[in-house]
């Protein structure tokens, strides 16, 4: 089981030394290898990609991603931008398939910023199409145009999608909904753009595949809004690239924060990385003050779905379930009453619960 660990910067080395520790608790024989990737990457080697991490990650069965991304870089030129990193490696190892589980500890009821009435016993996955839509649809840009009569910076992007983009994705989703409640709900916004009337169109076709499956369909708005008005209404949700950005960080406040919120990214041979929702968190960053829950739980996504670690998984999630029981929390989900820790004592903590 080889897996190539990816720490990134800001928070990222400080939560993937907890995942890793939790790994290495296991009685599973693991080779892991660490590489550069993002803002670590470019001042390094200029380039937020290096060869050397792109073929470590193709020769490893499993990635498992901290964070990438900071105020450090967001003046730099776009090809030597972090963010290019985390892409760079979704587009190459054509990680489609986004699944973005958000599930409500029920210790953690109170720490949601939703009445606990409203997210009790929540349980949603979030299926996000990765590698297509306006994140990597060309011809995009910025330049001058005569506008009116004068010159002025315009900048586009293009958002596309092709029929096999939209039907191996629905597929995914259809298939994660056969395992689960059965219900599927598709966000487009399909009364303003032809990309999601086409993958409207293909959802009812795919449907026709999974009869056992309820399709509805939902404009993103509204997604948006029901999210928090009523979240336990959805089972799974399948969406482009940047609406499921959107909505995935939305859905992560409903689990009582963005720091419980693990994700696997997935290709057809369900070879996968596996990082937190949540960004390099660039205000707490070197701080110890992090929550490595999302990526302790990524690693257990990372069990599951790449080596088929069904019980390796179920362990660590049980160890997390344990000690939010045992009241361990760190600031982002303190609430007076529990012990807060910092991401290390954290880590500590589901070590011992393991
Ligand atoms: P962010 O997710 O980094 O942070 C948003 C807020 O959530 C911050 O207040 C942060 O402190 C908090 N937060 C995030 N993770 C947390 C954790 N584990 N524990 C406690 N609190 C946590 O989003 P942002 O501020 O918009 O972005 C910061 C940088 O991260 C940007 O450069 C962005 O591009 C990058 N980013 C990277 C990824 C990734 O690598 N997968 C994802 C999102 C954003
Ligand atoms: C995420 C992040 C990334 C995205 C950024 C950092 C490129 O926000 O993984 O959700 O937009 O996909
Ligand atoms: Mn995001």
């Amino acid at each position: 089981m080889k897996i190539c660990v990816l720490p990134g910067d800001g928070i990222g080395p400080e939560i993937m030394a907890q995942a890793v520790r939790v790994l290495n608790a296991l009685d599973l024989q693991f080779e892991m290898e660490e590489a550069l990737v993002g803002g670590c990457a470019v001042d390094a080697t200029g380039n937020p990609l290096p060869e050397a991490t792109l073929q470590l990650a193709r020769a490893a069965d499993a990635i498992l991603l901290g964070a990438v991304g900071g105020p450090k870089w967001d003046s730099h030129p776009r090809n030597q931008r972090p963010e290019l990193g985390l892409l760079g490696i979704r587009k190459e190892l054509a990680l489609f398939a986004n699944l973005r589980p958000a599930i409500l500890y029920p210790e953690l009821a109170n720490a949601s910023t939703l009445k606990p009435e409203i997210v009790a016993g929540l349980d949603i996955l979030i299926v996000r199409e990765l590698t297509g839509d306006i994140y990597f649809g060309q011809p995009r840009g910025i330049e001058l145009r005569e506008v009116n009569g004068e010159s002025q910076r315009v900048g586009w992007n293009t958002m596309i999608y092709a029929e096999y983009e939209i039907r191996r994705i629905l597929r995914v989703a259809f298939e994660a909904a056969m395992k689960r409640g059965k219900r599927l709900c598709s966000v487009d916004k399909m009364n303003v753009l032809e990309t999601t009337q086409l993958w409207r169109d293909i959802a009812i076709e795919v449907s026709k595949e999974f009869p056992e499956v309820e399709l509805t369909h939902m404009l993103v708005d509204n997604a948006a809004m029901q999210l928090v008005r009523n979240p336990k209404q959805f089972d799974v949700m399948v969406t482009g690239n940047m609406f499921g950005d959107i909505l995935s960080d939305e859905a992560s406040m409903l689990t009582g924060s963005i720091g419980m919120l693990p994700s696997a990214s997935l290709n057809a041979d369900n070879k996968g990385m596996y990082e937190p929702s949540h960004g390099s968190a660039p205000d707490i960053a070197g701080k110890d003050l992090a929550n490595p829950l999302a990526t302790i739980l990524s690693a257990a996504m990372m069990l599951r779905y790449t080596f088929n670690q069904e019980a390796a998984a179920q362990r660590i999630e049980r160890a997390v379930k344990k000690v939010l029981a045992q009241g361990y929390r760190t600031g982002d989900i303190y609430e007076p009453g529990t012990k807060r820790v910092g991401t290390r004592e954290m880590g500590d903590a589901v070590l011992a619960a393991l």
